[in-house]
């Protein structure tokens, strides 16, 4: 069978394609292009409205290869699968499958099923309440791919309930991974030559406080896949500053291959709106955690999550979001229009700011965010650093070929280089030449490694 995948939202979505695409390909099955495809699946997200209707579109593309081929069928997993669930089979009659994030792990054997008989139909929908391993590709099938990155998941669902949020009822409840298996995955990932692991999850900070965690809290779990041989840089995401211990913080001064960089969602920076979103801290904290993070590491790249336009949301709330982002001078940040989601609390909260006025304020917050980017960015001007190399990014007029890299903090480096071959997976040794709008230019300082 030939199949194709296209994922919607987070890294989580994107790692678990990756693993239904491998556990797929040590069954026989062949991944193809969107034209040659039986079996689409598509892995969705519904954190925001935007999203949903992507998935409606994209499956009025796959009803189009019906006429290629009557056999062709799709599946429908992620988070719009976990929301609507079986009514994916009464508006679009080819969808044979759906699947939450927890049902993901009988995917395979459900699409195996399903291309033998082609009148099933297979619902996925079931919450576990421990996380479910998942069978780890076939010998022929590598685990690792060329970039010599890897994302490794350490938990499921989220027990927050933040009041915007749709996650809790998508993803369902917290679920920490078996430590060992987490770390013997690591291993074999580093055996296999990747170099970069990115440890996903919810909310990897409250890693260990349900039962799956075995008492092993999030920064032990650090420590132990950090020394891991051949991990050349460890980063995690996402966080919840509510959770993070203070080892966690510290840890950022401690191991020399976790990435000085840290992805922790702000969202507002309005006391009144935290409290009002269910976040459970204040700026006070948020900043406290800020300073610690930059006395570990001072040289940590901090980025954020922000909504706009949360009800109730004054200007007077509003300009302290500005101030915030001004004062812990975040380099880059995920800004959003607040927007309704089935079945959290904030649908019933009011006032709803009116959709304009949300959207002057994304622009405003957007506006300054670009300019401290900018500066930013500026200030690397002159360092050296090690462009760890994911690919070629575009070929020059002149002949030579730029190579697409990122720095330890995760920013992109684009590098001229003359080879054409060979680079993707190596460190090279740059200087930053240029700060461009979001991204640096870098000149090879040094041999590959
Ligand atoms: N409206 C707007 N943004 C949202 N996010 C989550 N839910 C909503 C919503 N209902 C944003 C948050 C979160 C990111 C993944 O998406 O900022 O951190
Ligand atoms: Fe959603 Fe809050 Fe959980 Fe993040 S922490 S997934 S925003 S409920």
């Amino acid at each position: 069978m030939k199949f194709h995948i296209t994922t919607f939202g987070c890294q989580m979505n994107v790692h678990d394609s990756q693993w239904l695409a491998r556990a797929l390909t040590s069954r026989g099955w062949e991944e193809a292009g969107e034209d040659e495809a039986q079996v689409y699946i598509l892995n969705t997200c519904s954190v925001r409205d935007k999203p949903e209707q992507k998935v409606y579109s994209e499956l009025g593309r796959v009803a189009a290869h019906l006429k290629r081929d009557e056999n062709v069928f799709a599946a429908v997993g992620g988070c719009v699968a976990q929301q609507i669930g079986r009514g994916f089979f009464e508006r679009f009659p080819f969808v044979r499958l759906v699947f939450g994030s927890d049902g993901i792990a009988g995917a395979p054997n459900a699409l195996e099923r399903i291309a033998e008989n082609l009148d099933d139909r297979v619902a996925l929908l079931d919450f576990v309440t421990l996380y479910e391993e998942r069978e780890p590709p076939s010998e022929t099938v590598p685990v690792a791919d060329e970039t010599r990155q890897a994302f490794v998941n350490i938990m499921q669902g989220c027990d927050n309930f933040c009041a915007y949020c749709i996650v809790p009822y998508t993803r369902g409840r917290q679920k920490s991974r078996d430590p060992e298996a987490i770390l013997a995955e690591c291993r074999s990932l580093a055996e296999d030559g990747v170099r970069e692991i990115t440890l996903l999850g919810q909310n990897v900070n409250s890693f260990g406080l349900d039962k799956g965690g075995k008492g092993v809290s999030f920064a032990q779990l650090l420590h132990s896949v950090a020394a891991i041989p051949g991990l050349d840089r460890l980063r995690f995401t996402t966080s919840h500053p509510k959770d993070i211990a203070p080892e966690v913080i510290r840890a950022f001064g401690e191991l020399p291959n976790l990435c000085p960089s840290l992805h922790l969602p702000m969202q507002a920076g309005s006391d009144r709106v935290l409290k009002a979103m269910r976040r459970k801290y204040d700026m006070a904290r948020y900043l406290s955690i800020v300073d610690g993070l930059r006395e570990a590491r001072p040289d940590i790249s901090l980025t954020t999550d922000l909504i706009v336009g949360f009800p109730g949301e004054t200007e007077e709330d509003f300009l302290q979001t500005l101030e915030m982002v001004e004062r812990v001078g975040f380099e880059s940040s995920f800004s959003f229009k607040y927007s309704d989601r089935p079945g959290v609390a904030a649908v019933n909260m009011e006032p709803k700011v009116p959709a304009e006025e949300a959207a002057e304020r994304l622009l405003r917050l957007q506006t300054l965010q670009n300019n401290i980017t900018r500066k930013c960015l500026k200030n690397l001007v002159g360092a050296r650093t090690d462009a760890f190399i994911e690919g070629l990014s575009r070929m020059q007029e002149d002949g030579a070929v730029s190579w697409k890299g990122r720095d330890p903090a995760g920013r992109i480096v684009n590098v001229v280089m003359e080879e054409r071959t060979g680079l993707t997976g190596m460190m090279v040794p740059v200087k930053i030449v240029e700060a461009k709008k979001h991204s640096l230019v870098g000149e090879r300082a040094g041999q590959p490694w």
